[in-house]
C-alpha cells in the first residue's frame, strides 16, 4: 500500500520566556497553582516580529533542512492556525512566499488545538489521492495576542510557537508513514472554548474564552475514544505503540492518556512544562524535540492525538 512518509520535522519558539513567577507579578496567581493544576512552568511569548507567518516559515525551513529537501520540491502548504496574521491572504500563502515557493497551492485550516492532526489527515488524503506529491503541514500560533491578560483562568495556560512536518508520497514499498488518521467534531460544544468577537463585526478585542472544567471533562473521554479507535482500526494493541505525542494542554490530561495506553511515563513526550499550550503547534513542537534528541527513531510507531475548540478532536498513527 502506498503510504505518506514523514520526511522531516522542524520547529520555532520565540526567544522570550515568561515564567509563572513573572506572571504572578502581574495577576493574582502563583507558580504553585499553575504547576499543580496544569504542569506548566513557563511559556514562550512572541515579540512583534514573531508573527504566525514568521514562526511558521522558520519551522518549515527547519523541517525542509531536516529532510534535505528544497522549497521548490514542495507541492502544498497546509497551515493549521487559530491566530492567522490576517483574514486573507491565508498564513499558508504568506509562508509559501516566505520560503521561496512559487508554485503549488497553500491554504489554512481552522480546527483550533486539533489543527495539526487535521492537517496531517488532509495532507495524507490529498497525497494518496494524487492531488500533490508532497506537503508541508505547519501549526503556528500566537495565542498571546488573543488572550485576555487579566483573566487568570486562561492567560496562564497558553504560549506561542510553530512546528512543521514535510510529508511526501512514499514509494509503495515503505512500511513507514501515516498509517491512519481519524478526525471528529461536534459543534454542540462550541460555547465551552471559543474566541469571542468576530473580525469586522464590532470593535471588541478578540479574546479566548474557556470553561476549563467542561473542556477537561470532554478531553479525557473523547481522547480516550480516539486512542481506542486508532488501535482498533489497525488491529494494534497498546504494546505496539512506541511513543505517545499528545497535544500539550495540561499535564493531567496527558498523564491520563498515557495510562489509558498502558505506556511508561518515559514513552510519553511532554513539553507542556516549558511550552505551555501552543494549540496547533504543540504536537509538531513536541515531535521535533523528541526526534532531535534521539528518542523517536526510524521504525518507531508514534500516536498523536488532540482535542480543541469546536469541539474538534482526532488522532493519527505514524511510523517513523
Ligand atoms: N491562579 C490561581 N487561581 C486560579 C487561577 C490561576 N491562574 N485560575 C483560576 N483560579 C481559581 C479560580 O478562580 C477558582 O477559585 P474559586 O474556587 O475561589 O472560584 C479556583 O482557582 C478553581 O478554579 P477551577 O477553574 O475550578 O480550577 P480547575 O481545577 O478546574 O483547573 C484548569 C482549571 C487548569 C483550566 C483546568 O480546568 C483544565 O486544565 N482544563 C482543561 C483546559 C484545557 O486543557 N484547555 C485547552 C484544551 S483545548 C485547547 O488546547 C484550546
Amino acid at each position: 500500500m502506498q503510504r505518506t512518509v514523514l520526511e522531516g520535522v522542524g520547529s520555532y519558539l520565540p526567544e522570550r520566556i515568561v515564567t509563572n513567577d513573572e506572571l504572578a507579578t502581574r495577576i493574582d496567581t502563583s507558580d504553585a497553582w499553575i504547576r499543580e493544576r496544569t504542569g506548566i512552568g513557563q511559556r514562550h511569548i512572541a515579540a512583534a516580529h514573531e508573527t504566525a507567518t514568521f514562526m511558521g516559515a522558520e519551522a518549515a525551513r527547519r523541517a525542509l533542512a531536516a529532510a534535505g529537501a528544497s522549497a521548490d520540491s514542495v507541492d502544498a502548504v497546509i497551515v493549521a492556525t487559530s491566530t492567522p496574521d490576517q483574514g486573507f491572504p491565508a498564513t499558508a500563502v504568506s509562508i509559501q512566499a516566505a520560503i521561496g515557493m512559487t508554485r503549488g497551492f497553500a491554504f489554512d485550516l481552522s480546527a483550533a488545538c486539533s489543527g495539526f492532526v487535521y492537517g496531517v489527515s488532509v495532507a495524507d488524503a490529498m497525497i494518496r489521492a494524487g492531488q500533490c506529491r508532497s506537503a508541508l503541514v505547519i501549526g503556528t500560533e500566537v495565542y498571546s495576542r488573543i488572550l485576555n491578560w487579566e483573566d487568570r483562568s486562561t492567560c496562564v495556560l497558553f504560549g506561542d510557537g510553530a512546528g512543521a512536518v514535510l510529508l511526501r508520497a512514499g514509494t509503495g514499498e515503505d512500511d513507514r508513514g501515516v498509517i491512519s488518521t481519524h478526525i471528529h467534531s461536534d459543534g454542540r460544544y462550541g460555547d465551552i472554548l471559543f474566541i469571542d468577537g468576530a473580525t469586522g463585526q464590532d470593535d471588541r478585542p478578540q479574546h479566548l474564552v474557556m470553561n476549563g472544567r467542561e473542556v477537561f471533562r470532554h478531553a479525557v473521554s473523547k481522547l480516550a475514544g480516539a486512542v481506542d479507535e486508532a488501535l482498533a482500526a489497525n488491529d494494534l494493541t497498546q504494546a505496539d505503540i512506541d511513543w505517545l505525542v499528545p497535544h500539550q494542554a495540561n499535564r493531567r490530561i496527558i498523564d491520563a492518556m498515557g495510562k489509558r495506553l498502558g505506556l511508561a511515563p518515559e514513552q510519553v513526550v511532554v513539553t507542556v512544562d516549558r511550552h505551555a499550550n501552543t494549540s496547533a503547534a504543540s504536537i509538531p513542537l513536541a515531535l521535533d524535540e523528541a526526534v532531535r534528541d534521539g528518542r523517536i527513531r526510524r521504525g518507531h510507531l508514534v500516536l498523536i492525538e488532540a482535542l480543541g475548540g469546536g469541539l474538534t478532536w482526532g488522532s493519527a498513527l505514524i511510523r517513523f
